[in-house]
């Protein structure tokens, strides 16, 4: 292990996780992949295993703040070093507001936003310690704009943007690159891994998977290259500029596609 880097992946076995986790592990980093669904994080472990020793598997709940600070803690006492943390767990919600209720909300602040303070908190302490790091913190485009009907998850994902633009100028004193990172549509497990509220999930899905799909190991590897390159904000498509373009300069045609995605959006409304 001696002088190998070492990362943290929360999230680390499904979709855009494992395929950071891959692509860390081509690029000979040890990975500690964490996540909730302990088959597929021992699965992941074993596929990294195959040829050496490139992975370990810890079951993690990002919303345990008390866990999070002991695994990271313990990571950095056994291996001495921490290069990279993605923070990158969540869930998508769907649903009109009316439809939530305060629980619906607590459930994907904790995941979404509670997550993603307790990785960057602990994990930015202990990289300040050592004098280095990369830490990426996975937001979405619904974190660069208005997402009807997604309110809940566009709240989060402003949130975690927020947080990790502010800590990335914060953070280049002590020789530590922030990003986050704000992916589009990936083909991953995240749409049926999505909650509906008061909507028909199958509908829904089936409309968002007719959008272009970037693969996961594709972003995984723009990810990577883009925290080295010391990026704010790592966005696959051009979505931030077409949505900053939009806002300011066609207000009138950023209306009328957010009334598009809310009329098609509410075509999966389940009424009873
Ligand atoms: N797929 C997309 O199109 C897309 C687009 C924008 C943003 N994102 C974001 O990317 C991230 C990864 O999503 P994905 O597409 O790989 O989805 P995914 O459903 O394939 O993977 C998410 C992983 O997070 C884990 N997880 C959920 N709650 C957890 C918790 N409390 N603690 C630890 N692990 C937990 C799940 O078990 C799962 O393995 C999410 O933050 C998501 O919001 C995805």
């Amino acid at each position: 292990m001696s002088g190998r880097k070492v990362a943290i992946v929360t999230g680390g076995a499904s979709g855009i996780g494992k395929a950071i986790c891959n692509e860390l592990a081509s690029r000979n980093v040890f990975v500690v992949i964490t996540d909730i669904n302990e088959t597929n994080g021992k699965r992941t472990e074993d596929e990294l295993n195959k040829d050496g020793v490139y992975a370990k598997f810890i079951c993690l709940d990002v919303t345990n703040e008390k866990m999070v600070r002991s695994v990271y803690s313990e990571i950095y006492s056994k291996y001495y070093r921490i290069d990279y943390i993605f923070n990158n767990a969540g869930f998508a919600m769907y649903g009109e507001l009316y439809d939530m209720s305060i629980e619906h909300w607590e459930e994907i602040m904790d995941v979404n936003v509670w997550g993603v303070i307790y990785g960057t908190q602990f994990g930015y302490q202990l990289m300040k310690e050592q004098g280095w790091g990369y830490i990426v913190n996975t937001a979405s485009a619904a974190g660069l704009g208005p997402s009807p009907l997604s309110a809940a998850y566009a709240t989060t994902k402003h949130a975690v943007i927020g947080l990790t633009t502010s800590l990335h100028y914060e953070a280049e004193n002590y020789g530590i690159n922030v990003s986050t990172l704000c992916p589009t549509f990936v083909r991953t497990a995240a749409f049926d891994n999505a909650k509906a509220i008061k909507m028909d999930k199958l509908m829904m899905t089936n409309q968002l998977k007719k959008q272009k799909m970037m693969s996961p190991e594709k972003l995984a590897t723009i990810a990577i290259d883009g925290v080295h390159k010391n990026k704010p904000i790592i966005c696959p498509l051009p979505m931030r500029r077409t949505i900053d373009i939009m806002f300011s300069m066609f207000p009138f045609a950023h209306r009328m596609l957010m009334k598009l995605v809310c009329k098609v959006g509410r075509e999966a409304k389940v009424t009873t």
